[in-house]
């Protein structure tokens, strides 16, 4: 809120509160004849009053008053209409002045409604204001108090505080992805009072799952929490996680929050990747529980960190100043871990036993795909010789190809070159075969 505005809000709540004092004492007799004299006299609501005297409202006290013309006025008053305009300006920029406002007896009922409808405008405001003033903390006040609140509940889980957790988790995932405050966050104890305890020890899926989101939200795209949460050593307990999980919707958050902390932070890639990180990847691939979609989302990861060193490597191959960088790179060795692992087997598994899955979801199909040829030179020697993966290629590639869905065409297309780099180009002979055998 802009502090134009406010000026304004505070310029109405002067003037509201001498309103309502007004509303308060004018309940006085309505029916009796107003007498007017050369004073100023107050006119009750509804109070009827003869006509050619000088009225005005009292914007001090809010009431509307009336007396006799003097000589000198006759004329002026009358002529007070055009300057009603300005009054609505006027009040907002004066204070504590009394304003005494001169109109015409038969505007007067005209300015009454206006002023009212004023009155409950600012009422309004005046609220809005006075909430404002209440609620109003700063994005770090609030994470201090989100924090203390997660202190606060009992040590003990209780059912009863699940869902204050659960919200206290959400607003802190809201509130995380600016990077300040998520530093803010880190500095008053969080990860270790709330994200550890849940994430190592808690045994209710759904906050693991928010932690979770918590932790990705506040380590992306965030070097200095990065390496704070790789510090707490929260690799190993997310490899822990992937490796134990059969649960998707913690699948999915434990791969968001994994790829957060490693994404452009070669020194715990090398460190968690080197150790139970990959593994832990790999198994997710072999997990029998675990849906393709999940499956997907790993092999994504992968191939994007094997991308990130590859294109580090590029880009900076003839910068001398970027050579610490490089270094670590060079260190990492992420493409012998995943074979090692397992990584070719598994994902030739992966496609050869859920084809007709791959059939119902092309983006799944075009994940799988990118990852393909992003470990083609680590894997080629298994892939090609795998007759359930060409299988399963063709078939996908050849459904999409008489498809008229355009994006299933595209796929089609990412998938016949990567057939046609694995397999060496096949011969339409062996296509009409595997197209007989599928539909046969
Ligand atoms: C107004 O005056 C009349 C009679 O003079 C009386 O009956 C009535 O109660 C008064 N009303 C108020 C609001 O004082
Ligand atoms: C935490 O508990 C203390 C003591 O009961 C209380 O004073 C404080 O207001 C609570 N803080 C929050 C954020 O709920
Ligand atoms: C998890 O629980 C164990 C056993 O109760 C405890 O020793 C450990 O400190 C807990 N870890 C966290 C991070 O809360
Ligand atoms: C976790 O807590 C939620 C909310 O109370 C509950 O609905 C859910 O069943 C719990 N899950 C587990 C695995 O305990």
């Amino acid at each position: 809120m802009s502090g134009k505005w406010l000026v304004v809000l505070l310029a109405g709540v002067v003037i509201l509160g001498s309103l309502q004092e007004a509303a308060a004492t004018e309940t006085e007799n309505k029916t009796h004849e107003f007498v007017a004299t050369k004073e100023w006299q107050v006119i009750a609501e509804g109070q009827p009053i003869p006509k050619g005297l000088h009225v005005r409202i009292n914007l001090q006290t809010g009431l509307k008053e009336a007396k006799l013309l003097d000589e000198s006025e006759r004329g002026t008053a009358l002529q007070s209409q055009p300057e009603e305009e300005k009054i609505e300006h006027q009040d907002q920029d004066q204070d504590n002045e009394p304003l005494a406002l001169d109109y015409k007896p038969d505007i007067i009922e005209e300015s009454l409604r206006r002023v009212k409808e004023q009155k409950k405008s600012y009422a309004e405001l005046r609220k809005a204001y006075k909430e404002f003033q209440k609620n109003f903390r700063t994005d770090g006040e609030l994470i201090v108090q989100l924090i203390d609140q997660y202190r606060n509940f009992s040590k003990t889980p209780q059912e009863s505080e699940m869902r204050s957790k659960l919200d206290c988790l959400e607003n802190l995932e809201y509130l995380l992805h600016q990077i300040d405050n998520a530093l803010m966050f880190i500095d008053n104890g969080g990860l270790d009072d709330v994200l550890l305890p849940i994430v190592v020890n808690d045994t209710n899926t759904s906050l693991r799952v928010s932690a979770m989101r918590v932790l990705g939200s506040l380590a992306s795209n965030n070097p200095k929490a990065q390496i704070k949460v790789f510090e707490k050593n929260f690799g190993s307990h997310l490899a822990q996680i992937l490796t134990s999980s059969g649960n998707a919707a913690e699948i999915s958050a434990a791969l968001h929050a994994f790829g957060a902390l490693l994404r452009k932070f070669p020194l715990a890639q090398q460190r968690v990747l080197s150790t139970s990180g990959t593994q832990a990847l790999i198994k997710v691939l072999q997990s029998s529980d675990v849906e393709l979609r999940s499956k997907a989302k790993v092999v994504t990861l992968i191939s994007d960190l094997v991308l990130e060193k590859r294109s580090v490597l590029e880009a900076n191959k003839d910068a001398p100043e970027a050579a610490s960088t490089m270094a670590q790179y060079v260190l990492l060795e992420f493409e012998p871990w995943l074979k090692s692992q397992g990584y070719c087997p598994a994902v030739d598994s992966v496609l050869t036993k859920d084809f007709l899955h791959l059939l119902e979801q092309p983006e799944v199909v075009e994940q799988f795909a990118t990852a393909l040829e992003t470990t083609e030179d680590l894997c080629l020697d298994s892939w090609s010789q795998s007759s359930g993966l060409r299988h399963a290629l063709l078939t996908v590639r050849n459904r999409f190809a008489n498809s008229k869905d355009e994006y299933r065409l595209e796929v089609s297309q990412i998938v016949a070159k990567l057939c046609e780099r694995l397999f060496n180009k096949p011969k339409h002979t062996e296509l009409a075969e595997l197209e007989n055998r599928r539909s046969g």
